[in-house]
């Protein structure tokens, strides 16, 4: 499988990838290495993205990029390298802590809405970790007053929602903890494409709007770049090619790859 992606030459450099983070990085990861119980998938990888940026990372299936955000929001073991936020160090604190006290939120690949539960129930569920439940009605409001597809639905058990009315719902229950930085895997999977630019013009809001950093990974590589500020292609734990991501639409090598083209 390398050979294949050996004609992408040599692999950016950290300088390379700072430069692709518009000022003071929000995230920065540093020579990470991480993987699960004794294997290591990442090797000294390194990520660099600044507030209210959006990072997409493509590549084949296996090449770790769910364990890049798995790695950033505290499910993997990690061997060795850094993780900081404003440059304060985060890379050993629980999901619990990165989600309440520095602002990370995680949604995850799969359909993840409780069915039987409301939409508004639904959307209450992302403030459980809150001690204060008082915000997270307050939160919860907002968003209802946001989205009117979940606010003509709020009473309805979620189960009635499109596919697309779901994924928004997802999205929705993570910015009840007010995150700052959320971390999105495959938002495209599974929909129709009209929803599919629904759920971009979401996250096109939430980040140039609500100043939320966005690191996405999306198996649909030209919409996830197209969408990106910043992409990076990642090859077996480490990034072939990284470059903003209008420049990797127009890369030769990412579009015979990755784009069919
Ligand atoms: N929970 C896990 N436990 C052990 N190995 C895993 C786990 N999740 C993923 N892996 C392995 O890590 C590698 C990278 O997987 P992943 O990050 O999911 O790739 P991608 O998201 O790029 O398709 C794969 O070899 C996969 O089998
Ligand atoms: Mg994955």
């Amino acid at each position: 499988m390398t050979d294949q992606y050996s004609v992408l030459g040599e692999a950016p450099k950290k300088d390379d990838l700072k430069k692709l983070s518009k000022s003071d990085a929000h995230l920065t990861i540093s020579n990470l290495s991480a993987g699960y119980g004794k294997m290591e998938i990442l090797h000294d990888f390194d990520l660099f993205v600044s507030k209210a940026q959006s990072l997409c990372l493509i590549g084949p299936n296996g090449a770790g990029k769910s364990t890049i955000l798995h790695s950033i929001y505290g499910f993997t073991n990690i061997f060795s390298g850094k993780i900081e936020i404003d440059g304060k160090e985060i890379t050993n604190l629980t999901p619990a802590e990165k989600l309440k006290t520095v602002g990370i939120a995680y949604i995850l690949q799969d359909n993840s809405v409780f069915p039987d539960m409301t939409v508004e129930e639904n959307l209450l569920m992302g403030g459980y970790i809150k001690d204060k439940t008082e915000e997270s009605y307050q939160e919860a409001e907002k968003i209802l007053e946001k989205y009117e597809r979940l606010r003509n639905r709020r009473n309805q058990p979620a189960k009635v929602l499109s596919g697309g009315e779901r994924r928004l719902l997802e999205i929705s229950r993570a910015l009840v903890m007010k995150p700052s930085i959320l971390l999105i895997d495959e938002p495209s999977i599974g929909l129709e494409p009209k929803y599919i630019d629904m759920v971009f013009e979401i996250l096109g809001d939430l980040q140039n709007n609500e100043k939320k950093t966005i690191i996405l990974v999306e198996q649909n590589a030209k919409k996830g770049l197209q969408f990106a500020d910043i992409g990076y292609v990642l090859v077996s734990g480490e990034t072939a090619i990284a470059g903003k991501g209008d420049d990797l639409l127009n890369n030769s090598d990412v579009g015979r790859l990755f784009l069919g083209g």
